[in-house]
């Protein structure tokens, strides 16, 4: 199989009856495998399909080749995006997928758990969409980075201080509107329903790996809503507009680039061991 769910790249042929793209063309996809009968475009939930999978995760290619063959339903040109930086928009999409689904808006309070680069991505679309921003994390180089990149108005460790106690502080006493889920430790996810307000959101954003508990007693007293979010449905022109405007700036996300012959040792390796220490490392086949 060939690795790779997160890419960009240039149009260099176009199938039969395409005519709606031209060669030469800069273009990002989602990177999807769903049935031909599955109904796409807006409207449609196709990310909740029957056996969806992914390019890259589960076959047709991926990212790490130099050619792939993708359906049009998938391609989205990217403009004048420089092709390093439209490599992040997968991620970003997944972001932007978990913002739809809180139904946050503008002007509200978001509590996020966890910096790794899903945590970042998604705290960048949620500025982006005008809302305040806090982080929790742990570790420093991620802690840094959600300051750095501007993406967090404030940045908490659970080590350091109660995140709940201090995001009600910082609230007025009333708490977040929405909390997401983006580390897969049990711990932050108690501290989302704690930290939101009555009748707040909580969007589940991370993929377990093994079972999760719920305080329902927290849940039911609050009426919080908990909510679960997978990748990206007609989640892609709204997130490449925000590169495109200027609203996301994704490059301080690239932490290094590599060749394709050093991928595992300065790629998967590093990640592997010294995951903070990076965000999205590119690899360029
Ligand atoms: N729903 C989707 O469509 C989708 C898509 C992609 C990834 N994911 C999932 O999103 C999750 C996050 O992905 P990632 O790549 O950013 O993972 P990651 O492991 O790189 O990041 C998790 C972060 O959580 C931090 N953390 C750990 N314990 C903490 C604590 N007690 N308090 C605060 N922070 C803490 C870690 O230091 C780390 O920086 C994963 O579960 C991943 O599988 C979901």
């Amino acid at each position: 199989m060939t690795m790779g769910h997160e890419f960009s790249g240039t149009v260099t042929a176009l199938g039969e009856g395409v005519t709606d793209l031209v060669v030469g063309e800069n273009v990002v996809v989602e990177p999807y495998i769903i049935g031909p009968d599955v109904a796409v475009g807006p409207g449609n939930e196709y990310q909740l399909s029957a056996d969806m999978n992914f390019i890259g995760l589960a076959g047709r290619g991926g990212g790490l080749s130099e050619k792939i063959v993708v359906e049009r339903r998938w391609v989205h040109p990217i403009g004048d995006i420089p092709l390093d930086v439209a490599a992040l928009i997968e991620p970003l999409a997944v972001g932007h997928h978990a913002f739809v689904r809180s139904g946050a808006v503008s002007g509200q309070v978001a509590l996020i758990g966890g910096a790794g680069p899903i945590g970042l991505l998604l705290a960048a679309v949620l500025k982006a969409e005008g809302l305040t921003v806090i982080i929790s994390e742990l570790s420093q180089a991620r802690k840094e980075k959600a300051r750095s990149t501007g993406v967090a108005d404030h940045v908490l460790d659970p080590s350091e201080v109660d995140v709940a106690a201090t995001v009600r502080e910082l609230t007025g006493g009333v708490g977040a509107d929405v909390g997401f889920e983006c580390s897969s430790v049990n711990a932050v996810l108690d501290t989302l329903l704690d930290a939101v307000r009555p009748a707040g959101v909580v969007v589940n954003v991370s993929i377990w790996g093994h079972p999760a508990t719920v305080d329902m007693q927290k849940l039911v007293l609050k009426e919080i809503d908990l909510r679960g979010t997978i990748a990206y449905a007609n989640d892609h022109p709204a997130t490449i507009a925000l590169v495109q405007q200027g609203k996301v700036d994704l490059a301080p996300f690239i932490t290094a680039k590599i060749a394709l012959d050093d991928l595992v040792a300065q790629g998967i390796d590093v990640l592997t061991h010294h995951n903070e220490t990076q965000v999205k490392i590119l690899v360029h086949p």
